[in-house]
């Protein structure tokens, strides 16, 4: 269990981290979802101790991390994956870390087979691919088989079946009953991998919820609409005061967008004013939409737009 109770880290003006509340539970993924520079990494360094809060506390079953007797048996963290000697191989790395840790050798080849990597556990982790850098960080934070697992977007970088495998681990791995906090700033992603999401952005809790319900509330459906009398729809749609937005489809025509209405209502609106209407569909809106509505007033370096 880990908890982070009105934490928040001031870098100079920026609020990197801002009053920030909430748990990460035993037994499920709980995805940490926020745009860049929403403060992720750096929740998660003050969570074992990387990083000096300004104010609040983290604790980890209980205790701050600075506190834990056997820190590695209990947290097991992947922050960034390059971390590792580039000469030294994978079995190497692993046995100096568990010796300098008090956990027996024999655990090596347990969390190099449980990763995938014992066919190549002599090879220098310096000539390692990205996936095999992120199953090595893997296993680095297994080595001491903790409770906890603290995983910063541990999927970055990988092919699709690099992270539907770290997708499943992830799932066994709470399964068992461990706590597993994982950050990404992919809505999409987290949607399939977490049960439960805290969404932060410009370091302050935006929602945390499961993710069967943030799904559910976020994901919109709009209506598409194309007639050859557009204007005239629009007309009528003006004097509903429904609102749209006008778009061009894949074969350059226009439509207009409608949100917050069915297509039922659509229909019978267009069918009331005699309006012939060549397309009445649905379209839902992805969850990416949605999270960047939801994070849009606070996501940090933004990308002019062309004319702005
Ligand atoms: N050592 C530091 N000194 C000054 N500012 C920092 C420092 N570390 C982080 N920041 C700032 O704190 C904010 C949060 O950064 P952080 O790296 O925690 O975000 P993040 O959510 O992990 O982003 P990303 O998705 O890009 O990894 C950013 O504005 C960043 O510039
Ligand atoms: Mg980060």
């Amino acid at each position: 269990m880990i908890e982070v109770t009105n934490l928040s880290k001031h870098y100079g003006k920026v609020r990197a981290v801002d009053d920030l509340t909430f748990t990460v539970k035993p037994g499920v993924v709980t995805g940490f979802l926020g745009p860049n520079g929403a403060g992720k990494s750096t929740t998660m360094r003050m969570i074992v101790g990387l990083d000096r809060p300004t104010e609040g506390i983290a604790l980890i079953d209980g205790k701050h991390y600075k506190d834990l007797k056997n820190p590695l048996r209990e947290v097991g963290t992947l922050l960034d994956a390059k971390a590792v000697h580039p000469n030294r191989s994978a079995a190497k790395h692993l046995k100096w870390i568990a010796q300098s840790n008090g956990i027996p050798s024999s655990r090596v080849d347990e969390v190099l087979g449980l990763v995938g990597l014992s066919e190549v556990a002599g090879k220098s982790a310096g000539g390692f691919s990205l996936g095999m850098g992120q199953r090595l960080g893997l296993a680095t934070a297994l080595i001491g088989d903790p409770g906890v697992l603290i995983l910063d977007e541990p999927v970055n970088g990988l092919d699709p079946e690099g992270i539907r495998w770290v997708r499943s681990f992830l799932k066994s791995l709470a399964a068992e009953g461990r706590s597993v906090l994982v950050s990404s700033h992919m809505l999409s992603e987290m949607a399939l991998t977490a049960d439960d999401l805290v969404v932060i952005g410009q370091g302050r809790l935006i929602a945390e919820t499961t993710t069967y319900d943030f799904v559910k509330n976020s994901s919109k459906t709009h209506v598409l609409v194309r007639s050859e009398n557009m204007q005239e729809f629009e007309a009528v749609l003006g004097e509903e005061q429904i609102v749209y937005a006008k778009e061009t489809d894949e074969e350059g025509r226009p439509v207009l967008v409608i949100d917050d209405q069915t297509t039922d209502y659509i229909g019978a609106l267009a069918y009331s004013t005699g309006i012939l209407l060549q397309q009445l569909s649905e379209r839902k809106a992805s969850l990416e939409d949605a999270f960047i509505t939801m994070t849009g007033d606070s996501v940090q370096y933004r990308t002019d737009k062309a004319g702005e």
